[in-house]
């Protein structure tokens, strides 16, 4: 294997202008981690502008982590392995969450601790892959972890029609539970279609008037549509927010629990969501593939398109140098 590889990489912080596709040293895996090929990536609108993309913690008090690679979610093939890691081999299809205070996928080669990393859904290719882990692994701890979501319950998923939402919708349905979602009117079929029982106009509909007593709300949406679900959530239910905090005063007004987390690297819940793929329950849904050469262009793009789910980039290897 070569020393150096191809990777789109940040000199100084910024926006998209300051990423150039170059080349850069090959990492080596350290003890516990996987070189991983890279065969795609994918990007997350917003991750330019946190302090984990630059620095080494996510509260602003890093050390510069200068030049970075973004795009953390990954799928590829292990080419390599660091010492202790035993349950991989080189071979492997693989794909997951890379911590953002670490260098991301949009290059050759990536090393991620090991135990980060799942089988890849044998159904998907690797550009399908890519686009699953950031979402699912959210919807995975929000509705499994934290709500402990059961069958039969009646879930409200705030926003059913995003990156996240399209995820919240069929995993919540695989888990047996009764879904309503609101979403623009335009996605009412769409939303459906991925197994809500009933999707509500966000713009012209007033949830409260139309659903009660739900037993989770997961919020992916914040702001006032956070504020106002604590008139739907029955007391003993739950409000799950990936956006802010939920205001507790509230919280306890309503006997319900109100409960902000921040997705973490989880092996075990990307097993369960390739089950869930490999079931054909659940499908990402991917808005388009672009060569990882233009990934300043991808971004840039996110900053003003309203993508319906992920853009990825597919990792083409041995590229020519590009300026
Ligand atoms: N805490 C975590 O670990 C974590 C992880 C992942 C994401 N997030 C956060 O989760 C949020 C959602 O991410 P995403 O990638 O899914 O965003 P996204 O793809 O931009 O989707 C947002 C969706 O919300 C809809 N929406 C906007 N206002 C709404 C409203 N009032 N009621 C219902 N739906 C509404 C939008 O519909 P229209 O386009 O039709 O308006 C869009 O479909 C972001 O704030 C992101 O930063 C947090």
């Amino acid at each position: 294997m070569n020393a150096t590889m191809h990777a789109v990489r940040a000199h100084e912080r910024g926006g998209p202008e300051r990423y150039a596709y170059e080349s850069a040293p090959r990492p080596e895996p350290a003890a516990g981690e996987a070189l991983v090929a890279v065969c795609a990536a994918s990007i997350t609108a917003g991750e330019l502008d946190w302090d984990a993309t630059w620095t080494d913690s996510f509260d602003g008090t890093g050390r510069d982590r200068t030049p970075t690679v973004p795009s953390h979610e990954v799928s590829g093939i292990v080419a390599a392995l660091g010492s202790g890691v035993t349950d991989l081999g080189t071979g492997d299809e693989v794909y997951g969450l890379i911590p953002f205070t670490r260098d991301g996928a949009a290059a050759e080669y990536v090393t991620v601790p090991a135990d980060m990393l799942a089988t890849k859904p044998a159904t998907l290719n690797h550009d399908q892959a890519a686009a699953v882990p950031l979402a699912a692994l959210t919807v995975w701890q929000a509705l499994v972890d934290h709500a402990a979501l059961q069958r039969g319950q009646h879930i409200l998923i705030q926003g059913g029609a995003g990156g996240v939402g399209t995820f919240a919708v069929q995993i919540a349905a695989a888990l047996g539970a009764r879904v309503t979602a609101t979403a623009s009117a335009r996605d009412k079929d769409f939303v459906t279609g991925l197994g809500a029982q009933r999707v509500i106009d966000y713009r012209n509909e007033h949830f409260e008037d139309l659903v009660h007593d739900v037993d989770v709300v997961l919020d992916l949406v914040g702001g006032e549509t956070l504020d106002r679900s604590w008139a739907v959530v029955r007391p003993g239910g739950i409000v799950v927010s990936i956006v802010q905090p939920p205001d507790q005063e509230k919280a306890a007004a309503r006997g319900a629990r109100g409960l902000f987390f921040i997705v973490e690297p989880d092996r075990p819940g990307l097993m369960a969501i390739s089950e869930l793929i490999d079931a054909g329950k659940l499908k990402p849904v991917v808005d388009r593939v672009v060569p990882f050469t233009e990934t300043r262009a991808a971004y840039e793009a996110l900053a003003t398109e309203h993508p319906r789910g992920k853009v990825v980039l597919h990792v083409e290897h041995g590229g020519e140098e590009a300026g």
